[in-house]
Order: C-alpha cells, then sequence, then structure tokens
C-alpha cells in the first residue's frame, strides 16, 4: 500500500495499477505525482505574470461605457464586471485568474490559454465509448471510422464562433454535426448512406442537441447544383468545412494482417455505391477531393477555413503513400487557398497489433492529420 502523503485519490490509482500487473507501485506513483507537480509549477508561474498584468490595468468600466456593441462571448460578459483593461490597444480584456480575451478576435469565443493550447501541432486523447461520456458511441458505432463528438468540437470552436455555419459533406454518423451542435454552432451534413444519417439524428437525441438539416447523397452532385446548395444553406455563407473523406479505396480492399483482426478478411466499404470517394482509386480519390473543395470554395467566406482529417496508408514496394503531404499539394493548387499548417491526433484508445512482429517494422499508425486550409478572399 502507497504511504506518502498525496493531493492524489492513492488508492484508486494503486488498484488499477495492480491491474495491470504492475510490481513497482511506489515508484509509478512518485512518477506520476513527478509530472503533476511540475504542471503545477509551470501554472504557478504563468499566473504570478498574469496577476501582475492585472494589477497594472486599468477597469474595464473607464474605458468602455458599455458592453452592447463589443459582441462578447458569453463566459466574458459573465464576469465583465471584474475585467479589466490591459496593454495600449485597449483590445485586451484580462481578469484576476489571469485568463484573457482579445476583443477584436474576428475568429472565435476563446480565451488566449485555450488558443494557445489549441496551437500545438501534436496532441493525445483517450475517449471512452462507453457510458454518457462516449457521446451516444453505441448508437454511432454502426459506422466504421466514427469521428469523437467532443473532438470535433474543440476544432470547431477554435475555427469559428457561436452560430456560424460548419458544413461536412462526408458526415457519416455526425461527429462534425454533434460537434456544433454542443457548441452552439449551425450544420448542415451530407452522405451518401442514409442509414448513417438516421444513425446521427438518433444521436443527437440522445444527446439533446439540436438536429441539423442533412442531405443523402452524392457530395460532388450537391456541390455542383448551384440551387440545392443555396437551399440547403439558406443563402448563408459557412465559415468551417470540416471533413473527414474515406481514404482512396482502404476501406473497399481486403484486409491483411492485424486489419483481419479488427475488421475481419472481408473488405468493409462504406458503401457499394461507385461515387463513393472510398471506392475510387487513388488518383481519382485525389481529383475528386479537389474537385470538392473547388466546388464548395464559393460558399465560404472570405477568411473561412477548410480543415481536413487524413490518415496515411502504410508504405509498400512502390509508393510512399503519405497521403497527407499528397493531399496537401494537390488541395493547394488551389487559387484563393492557402494551407495554413497542421495538427497530429493521436488516438490512445486505439488498438495496437503485432503487425511485422517479430520480423521487421511496421507503424501501428494510431495518429491522424488534421489539415488546415484558409480562404483567402
Ligand atoms: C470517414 S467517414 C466520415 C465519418 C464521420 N466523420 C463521422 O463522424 O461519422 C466518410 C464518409 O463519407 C461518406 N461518403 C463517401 N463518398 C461520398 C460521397 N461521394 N458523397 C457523400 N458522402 C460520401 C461515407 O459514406 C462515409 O460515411
Amino acid at each position: 500500500m502507497a504511504t506518502k502523503k498525496s493531493f492524489l485519490d492513492l488508492e484508486k490509482i494503486e488498484s488499477e495499477l495492480l491491474k495491470y500487473g504492475v510490481e513497482d507501485v511506489d515508484s509509478e506513483i512518485g512518477k506520476i505525482e513527478k509530472q503533476i507537480k511540475s504542471t503545477l509549477n509551470s501554472y504557478k508561474e504563468k499566473n504570478k505574470i498574469a496577476r501582475e498584468q492585472y494589477k497594472n490595468a486599468i477597469p474595464f468600466s473607464e474605458i468602455y461605457d458599455s458592453i452592447d456593441k463589443l459582441n462578447l462571448p458569453d463566459w466574458v460578459q459573465k464576469k465583465i464586471n471584474s475585467a479589466r483593461i490591459f496593454g495600449r490597444s485597449k483590445q485586451m480584456i484580462i481578469f484576476p485568474d489571469g485568463e484573457k480575451y482579445q476583443i477584436n478576435n474576428p475568429l472565435n469565443n476563446l480565451s488566449g490559454g485555450d488558443w494557445l493550447n489549441f496551437t500545438t501541432s501534436v496532441f493525445s486523447t483517450f475517449y471512452t465509448t462507453k457510458g454518457k461520456d462516449s457521446y451516444a458511441h453505441k448508437i454511432r458505432k454502426i459506422h466504421p471510422s466514427p469521428k469523437p463528438p467532443q473532438l470535433m468540437r474543440e476544432i470547431i470552436e477554435f475555427f469559428t464562433k457561436e452560430n456560424e455555419i460548419i458544413f461536412d459533406y462526408f458526415m457519416g454518423v455526425g461527429g462534425s454535426l454533434l460537434g456544433a451542435g454542443l457548441s452552439k454552432r449551425k450544420a448542415i451534413g451530407i452522405d451518401l448512406n442514409e442509414k448513417f444519417i438516421k444513425a446521427y439524428k438518433n444521436a443527437a437525441k440522445e444527446i439533446g442537441v439540436d438536429i441539423f438539416p442533412t442531405k443523402c447523397g452524392d457530395c460532388l452532385e450537391i456541390l455542383n447544383n448551384e440551387k440545392e446548395m443555396k437551399s440547403l444553406l439558406n443563402n448563408k455563407k459557412i465559415s468551417l468545412v470540416l471533413i473527414d473523406p474515406p481514404y482512396a479505396n482502404m476501406m473497399s480492399k481486403e484486409k491483411t494482417g492485424g486489419d483481419i483482426v479488427v475488421y475481419g478478411n472481408k473488405a468493409t466499404p462504406f458503401t457499394n455505391d461507385e461515387r463513393d470517394f472510398g471506392n475510387l482509386n487513388q488518383t481519382a480519390f485525389f481529383d475528386s477531393l479537389k474537385q470538392s473543395v473547388k466546388l464548395v470554395l464559393p460558399y465560404i467566406k472570405k477568411h473561412g477555413y477548410i480543415v481536413i482529417f487524413i490518415k496515411d496508408l502504410q508504405p509498400n514496394k512502390k509508393e510512399l503513400n503519405l497521403l497527407h503531404a499528397d493531399i496537401i499539394k494537390k488541395i493547394n493548387e488551389i487559387p484563393n487557398l492557402n494551407y495554413k499548417g497542421l495538427r497530429i491526433w493521436a488516438d490512445r484508445s486505439a488498438k495496437l497489433f503485432p503487425y511485422g512482429y517479430p520480423f521487421s517494422f511496421v507503424a501501428n499508425q494510431i495518429h491522424q492529420y488534421i489539415l488546415v486550409f484558409r480562404k483567402e478572399k
């Protein structure tokens, strides 16, 4: 039994460690405590600087008569009485806990700290697939690769403000649309498969968020139909296109190696439709993806973003299969659109398989690329 004094629930941690056969429990707990203390120290340091800045700032009411025209987010409005204005531009609000908000931020409603956190290029998550925190995973799991709504929510909260529109034309069971519902945004979705759209609606009901307009059909056909697009968007502009396309014919190939354990040795296409991006060969896939982005561009607002999830395929003798790099190059050829950078999402809940064991290295790819493009004019 660990006896050291600690602010952690040691008994619980100890029993978890024992469950997984860890022998030196004390040493493991010591490592966890050290990590937490070092994180706390860095927060303490940051807070010291912020408290100093707050002391030197001017009360909000001395600079601004009212908040009416400032379009401040709810979280700022709620604590406006303790707000002060910091810096020469008079645009920076600072709170006693050091939290900051820039009044002329046209992109999102985030505090400075949350903005900074989001910009880390690598991050990992472990989202549960059980209970309330799974966001109706038991309904969404009819899809082979549903995106966690919590993850989509974070992306949406960075690239949009409340009530703005998110568009996902590969919506599946609605990771993006549910993320939009969780963050008081609006969304529109398209998918070829009616079954997935139905599951999205059931999941939204179960979670208790808005059910957004959806359309069943081929995204290229719909994006090409101006009348249909205008009616879907109600003549409004999109702030964020958030898509997670199928990767060339990855799903429609017969499985090999460790994938057999996960999927069986059968091909698992999203649909049997020849318009399904998951059933295209790689060249056709790149061309169709580029075409879809070209078609959606006129419906996006100036400085709106396109965010694309993509995973590389395993390299083979003929191809490096760095899909993310190929897509960046291809999409960046589109005029009035610029590649802005990427984030790498590691899904710690992904199962590991001994693919090349014991002969050669084969990576367990638990990460996906989140590619970010911006419409310039
Ligand atoms: C990787 S999944 C997206 C999963 C989604 N992010 C979620 O949270 O469930 C890709 C989806 O694209 C759909 N799809 C493939 N080709 C399409 C096309 N031409 N038009 C519309 N949807 C398509 C598939 O049916 C599949 O559900």
